[in-house]
Formats: structure tokens, C-alpha cells, sequence
């Protein structure tokens, strides 16, 4: 017998197959120890490369690598068995060709045996989502608001609010679908616009600041525990979990500082000794 969990993964194939049915529940992990916990929940775990503003305090998710997926992702695996693991593709790992992002991919499926890998972008991506797709990597999209662009955007704000804008929103949505992905985050969008695309392409959906009507919903996961410094409009925080541990982290300095831990309870007295030898 070969020596494989006997635990069966989701994988992007049951995930495809999901669509307009019961929603699909993702949420964002960078460690073993939360992915457990989210493992039991949710069809899909996602580390994000916010992990760059989480875990890293950068601005933006610019600079994070594929080096840091990869140990991120590792850890996520081994935290988890039952959800799809996707992990982010960060940016400048695949964006100057579709060998460029096949070779980023590949290690990416390689190094942490997650179940499939997601890039941001419409249109102009799915040509390389095709040739992934077609060559075993299962990929999800993510359009709307891109936060790997936010150089050229210029701010993180909603997408599909102005009068006319929404066509290439919906070009993005329909030409990911055909290039083969299993599904598309649709992040920060008009809510009718994320409805309708959600109406019209053939793949899942997931919403994050986009439309309950999605075929699933995302959040990072700090920012629904309520550790995160700012919440944005579409989060619903699930918890409050910043000042929590602040005060068990106070209480614990001033049980230093006043010499009250460790008490007698987390010390290690002398072992017995037999009188004689
Ligand atoms: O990096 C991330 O956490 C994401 C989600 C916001 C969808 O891409």
C-alpha cells in the first residue's frame, strides 16, 4: 500500500462542478495551525499573497516572492487535508509569458503539492491560463480590483460603479472562463455587474466585495477575525481577536514584571531520590 493519506482532497474539478450550487466557502491561510482550523470549514483554502501585508507588513503585495508562497503553501499543506489549496501566484512570477508563469506554476505545484494556483488579471492573461490549464495546472483567475496593479491603478478602489464602464470587466470574466481556469475571484466590483457576470460565465464565481449571488465568497482571514489595523467596507468581522490578544500579552508582562509567573505549577522540582542508592 502506498503510503498516502487516505483522506480525500477536494480538488478544482469537484470545485468547478460546483457551480450554482451550494456556495463555495474559501478563506485565506498562511500557517498550519490556522489552516487546520479553516480546514474543517471550508471548501477551499487560499494562501494569498496578502500574506505580504499580513505576515510581512509591506504596503502592497508587490513585493512578495515565490519563495515565500512556496514555504507558506508547504506549511498550509501540512496543516490541512480535506480543503483545495490554492496558492497565489505573486507578481513578476508570470506575467512576461506563458512560459514564465507554466515554469512559476510548476514549481509552485512541485514544492507544496497544493491542488492548483491563482493569477490575477482578465483578458490579457488568458492566453497563459490556457496554456497552463491545458498542460495540468489548474488555475483561478482574479479580476476586478488587482492589488498586484495597484502601481498602474493608483488606488484600491471598486471596479464597474461608473455608468459604461463595465464591458471590459465583463471581457475579463468571459475570456478567463473560456481560457480553461475552474473559477474567478471577482474582487471589489459593482454588486449588479458581479450578479451578472455570475449569471453569464460558466465557471464559479467567488466574491469578495462583489455580490451574494456569487457561486462562493472569500476573506482574509485576519481581516474577518478582526486583526487586521483597518476593515474594509466588505468584510464582516467574525470576531475581535486584536484586542484579545493584546490583553492576554499585557497581563502576561505585568505577571512577569511583578514576579507572579511562573508560579509553583510551571516549575520543575527535584526528582525523589532513593535513600541508600
Ligand atoms: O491574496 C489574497 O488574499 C487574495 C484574496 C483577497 C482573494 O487574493
Amino acid at each position: 500500500m502506498s503510503i498516502q493519506s487516505v483522506t480525500k482532497r477536494k480538488t478544482a474539478p469537484d470545485i468547478r462542478a460546483r457551480k450554482g450550487g451550494e456556495p463555495i466557502v474559501m478563506l485565506t491561510s498562511y500557517h498550519a495551525r490556522t489552516a487546520a482550523l479553516v480546514d474543517r470549514y471550508c471548501d477551499i483554502i487560499l494562501v494569498g499573497d496578502s500574506l505580504g501585508n499580513v505576515m510581512h507588513g509591506f504596503e502592497t503585495t508587490v513585493p512578495v516572492t515565490l519563495e515565500m508562497m512556496v514555504l507558506q503553501g508547504q506549511a498550509v499543506m501540512r496543516g490541512s487535508q480535506h480543503a483545495l489549496v490554492v496558492v497565489d501566484m505573486p507578481f513578476g512570477s508570470y506575467e512576461s509569458s506563458k512560459e514564465q508563469a507554466f515554469y512559476s506554476a510548476a514549481r509552485i505545484l512541485k514544492e507544496t503539492h497544493c491542488g492548483a494556483v491563482k493569477l490575477e488579471g482578465g483578458a490579457r492573461m488568458a492566453e497563459t491560463i490556457a496554456f497552463l490549464s491545458e498542460r495540468g495546472v489548474p488555475v483561478m483567475g482574479h479580476i476586478g480590483l488587482t492589488p498586484q496593479s495597484i502601481n498602474t491603478l493608483g488606488s484600491f478602489r471598486a471596479h464597474g460603479r461608473e455608468e459604461g464602464s463595465w464591458e471590459p470587466i465583463e471581457n475579463d470574466a468571459k475570456a478567463i472562463a473560456q481560457a480553461g481556469a475552474f473559477s474567478v475571484v471577482i474582487e471589489a466590483v459593482a454588486e449588479p455587474l458581479a450578479r451578472k457576470i455570475t449569471e453569464t460565465i460558466a465557471i464559479p464565481t467567488i466574491g469578495i466585495g462583489a455580490s451574494a449571488t456569487c457561486d462562493g465568497q472569500v476573506l482574509v482571514l485576519d481581516d474577518m477575525l478582526g486583526l487586521s489595523p483597518r476593515t474594509p467596507k466588505f468584510v464582516r468581522r467574525y470576531g475581535n481577536l486584536g484586542p484579545m490578544i493584546e490583553a492576554a500579552i499585557e497581563s502576561y508582562a505585568a505577571d512577569v514584571r511583578s514576579r507572579s509567573f511562573p508560579g509553583p505549577e510551571h516549575v520543575y522540582g527535584m526528582k525523589a531520590q532513593l535513600s541508600g542508592h
